[in-house]
């Protein structure tokens, strides 16, 4: 019998602004296809779960194979800080093998789920309503006699009856439930609906005051964060979420969303999480490097575009008062800073800041002629970059900025991981450079910006490097960006190329240049000259 639970969450008696954060990452997300996990995998994302605060980390459902139980007895076993949980069918067999999986965690908690809906009791399980109640009710029993914290989830309970479902619960708390989950289990619901229901639900399940009452909401219709919000609105006090909203279909509620809904707007829902929210970028980019998923720019709260600003107006909006077109911080989401995209929609203001924050101070009478050459080359690049602006201000081409330009380069990769990379520099004294480099395990990018320092001198301290495709297909467009700190400072290259590789030395080469640049001191005296 678990005896270890009853400090940690899910206490009887809920201080009644806490919403406790269930995480399905690992159940429920990694179920989806496109997002199943390895076992150390799954290991690294649950300590970052509960790194990040999460209440309760849905682990796994152990009966369904031998994976998922030594995934679900390996997190048991090391990940501390959150309550481990386990899903189980209600039946002997699955709960007794979840119990097993489960034994060596701090505080864990038997998930047990049984379809309530007409559609489920009489296509899936053939069974009359009385039988639904018998059934949960041995379940729970049997979760209760192995654990102290049980959670019962009435599966498709939006298209149950909402008597019935009030019945259904009231049984399940008698039984021993400590938390009652209701799922919108085919993201069927509206907000104004599930609003009304848990409203209901608070009002007439018995004992519904001494457990918790949770929120599960799929997102089939986009409504899986409004959802669970109205519910939290109406008397909720967990919401079952995933990481970027990964899940059965179109996915289940978004943890990021919900968390920093519930903390933007703390005015209104009057309510608090425990999660520590600067960590919620990092935890999403976890998972898309596990699960090799990208995160759409437009996702909300870590989606590269989350705190980017694109229009003339608005850029002069956030440079004035950050408020203006910002709802939170983005340091509150683990964001580093809002970002200004210069491109053919910016304006002066947005440009004279870019160019202070790389070191040049222009008079009036530079910026207008900066700010229209700036105009002509935004209207022929999507995105202007700093080294493009770099080369304005220099009255070069941005094309042929140096002083270190790609002359050649080879890369091989052999089987075992062995790689050669060899590249030619030119550089603008004359000089051209060439460098082989065999590593072992480290891949092709990898040994390409290693020959690249060899080669300048320069070394890349990288802070982050991520490559993704511009589009669809085979030959689709890669985009390789940079970030590396040097002396204190953080330099940023980019490079688009068919070939990753490619586009990875540009992108290096890129910061190679500046660092150079700066180390000469070359940019800010030029500016004197050229401008
Ligand atoms: O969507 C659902 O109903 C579920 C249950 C198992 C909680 O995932
Ligand atoms: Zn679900």
């Amino acid at each position: 019998m678990n005896r270890k639970n009853a400090d940690v969450v899910a206490e009887p008696s809920p201080s009644r602004d806490h919403v406790r954060i269930f995480d399905t990452t690992l159940r429920d997300g990694e179920q989806a296809p496109g997002f199943s996990m390895s076992l150390s995998q799954k290991l690294h994302m649950a300590h970052a779960l509960a790194e990040l605060g999460v209440d309760v980390i849905e682990a796994g459902f152990p009966r369904v194979s031998d994976d998922d139980f030594a995934a679900v007895h390996r997190i048991a076993r090391e990940v501390h800080g959150s309550v481990i949980c386990g899903l189980a069918r209600a039946q002997a067999g699955d709960i007794d093998t979840c119990a097993r999986a489960l034994e060596p965690a701090a505080a864990w908690r038997i998930h047990v789920f049984l379809a309530t809906s007409p559609l489920h009791r009489e296509h899936k399980l053939n069974m009359s309503r009385d039988q639904v109640i018998d059934t949960g009710t041995a379940a729970v029993r049997r979760a209760r006699s192995l654990c102290e914290d049980v959670e019962f989830s009435a599966e498709d309970a939006l298209r149950t009856e909402p008597e019935f479902l009030i019945e259904v619960l009231s049984a399940m708390i008698q039984a021993g439930a400590t938390t009652v989950n209701v799922p919108d289990t085919v993201g069927y619901t509206t907000p104004a609906e599930i609003h009304a229901l848990f409203t209901r639900l608070k009002r007439e399940v018995r004992g519904i005051d001494k457990v918790i009452l949770s929120a599960h909401c799929h997102d089939d219709l986009g409504l899986g964060v409004a959802n669970s919000l109205a519910a939290v609105a109406a008397g909720a006090r967990q919401v079952e979420c995933a990481i970027a909203g990964i899940g059965e279909r179109a996915g289940n509620a978004a943890l990021e969303e919900v968390v920093m809904a519930l903390r933007t707007r703390e005015d209104h829902f009057k309510v608090r999480t425990r999660i520590r929210t600067p960590l919620l970028l990092p935890t999403a980019r976890l998972l898309a490097d596990v699960t090799g998923a990208t995160i759409p720019r437009n996702k909300a709260i870590v989606g590269d575009n989350a705190f980017a600003h694109e229009s003339g107006i608005h850029q002069h909006g956030v440079l004035r008062h950050r408020e203006t077109y910002e709802i939170m911080r983005p340091e509150d989401a683990g964001v580093k800073r809002s970002q200004i995209v210069l491109g053919k929609h910016s304006g002066r203001h947005a440009l004279r800041d870019r160019l202070q924050s790389l070191g040049y101070e222009v008079d009036e009478a530079q910026m207008d002629d900066l700010f229209a050459r700036f105009k002509t080359l935004a209207d022929k690049k999507k995105e202007v970059f700093d080294s493009d602006l770099d080369a304005l201000v220099l009255g070069q081409d941005p094309a042929t900025l140096g002083p270190w330009r790609l002359v050649q380069m080879h890369v091989t990769s052999h089987l075992h991981g062995r790689v050669s990379a060899a590249v030619r520099l030119g550089h603008d004294d004359g000089r051209i450079v060439g460098k082989t480099e065999t590593s072992l395990g480290d891949g092709p990018v990898h040994a390409m910006l290693r020959v690249i320092e060899r080669a300048t001198g320069v070394d890349l301290n990288i802070v982050d490097f991520q490559i993704r495709s511009l589009s669809y297909g085979a030959d689709a467009q890669g985009r390789a960006l940079l970030r590396v700190n040097h002396a204190g400072r953080e330099f940023v290259g980019r490079g688009v190329s068919i070939d990753i590789v490619e586009a990875a030395a540009m992108a290096a080469l890129e910061v190679v240049n500046r660092i150079e640049r700066t180390r000469q001191g070359q940019a800010l005296s030029l500016v004197a000259n050229h401008v």
